[in-house]
């Protein structure tokens, strides 16, 4: 059966959206998922919805402009709402993440690290049981000595492959290389979010460990909210 995954992440946003109150301060992710989310919210402030959205992307700042949603920056606001983001895997059970796909991981952790929830929209197809089934880890590096950077990951169990856009290397928004870091299923993602960390010439990873509020998940058979254990947000 053929799956319209455009209309499951537009059920996703749509009841996402519904945790948006007025005058909130609002993380805006990146991705095809959150771009429905800014989407919808263009819609909801048309119709006359009081927010401010903090973009994770060069992308997503562009279309927020461009549909009329008031944006800022870390410079007026350091504590955020809610951000609503998309994701590349969600682990089932802990709701840990892989994010990054799309090359925003580094602001996108920021801004999800400021926010007071993360709610992530995603379509059935990114459920998983362990992390790492599908999905490379990508790692944001230093563009200086990424090679050593490389061979370093290298060690930790994977085979790094430096990410391109067509002819030329991928550059992030903040100037970084992205190692694709394909380990498969991981055992113990927060340990190797550690692990990635204390990597020297590593800016950010895309394990996004312990930081999920809520995830919805569109399935051929409706929307789902998941929640996370307790003791992770
Ligand atoms: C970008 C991301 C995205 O959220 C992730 O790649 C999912 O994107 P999409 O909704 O297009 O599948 O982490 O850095």
């Amino acid at each position: 059966m053929m799956i319209d995954r455009d209309a499951l992440k537009r059920a996703a946003a749509a009841r996402a959206i519904e945790e948006v109150e007025d005058g909130m301060i609002l993380g805006l992710g990146t991705g095809s998922t959150a771009a429905f989310v800014v989407e919808g919210l263009a819609a909801r402030v048309r119709a006359g919805l009081r927010i401010t959205g903090i973009p994770s992307s060069e992308r997503t700042a562009e279309q927020a402009r461009r549909l009329g949603i008031p944006i800022a920056t870390f410079a007026e606001y350091q504590q955020l709402d809610l951000t609503i983001d998309g994701a590349d895997e969600v682990e089932l059970g802990t709701l840990n993440l892989i994010k990054g796909l799309g090359g925003a991981l580094l602001r996108e952790k920021i801004v999800a690290a400021a926010s007071r929830r993360l709610v992530i929209v995603v379509d059935q197809e990114k459920l998983v049981d362990r992390l790492g089934e599908h999905t490379p880890v990508p790692v944001e590096v230093t563009r200086f000595g990424w090679q050593r950077t490389a061979a370093a990951l290298a060690a930790l169990g994977c085979a790094p492959v430096r990410r391109y856009a067509g002819e030329e290397p991928f550059i992030s928004d903040e100037g970084h290389f992205i190692l694709d870091c394909q380990f498969g299923p991981i055992a113990d993602p927060a340990l190797l979010e550690r692990r990635i960390a204390d990597t020297v010439g590593t800016v950010e990873s895309g394990l996004f460990i312990g930081r999920t509020s809520m995830v919805v998940a569109a399935t051929t058979t409706g929307v789902e909210v998941l929640s996370p254990p307790p003791r992770t947000r």
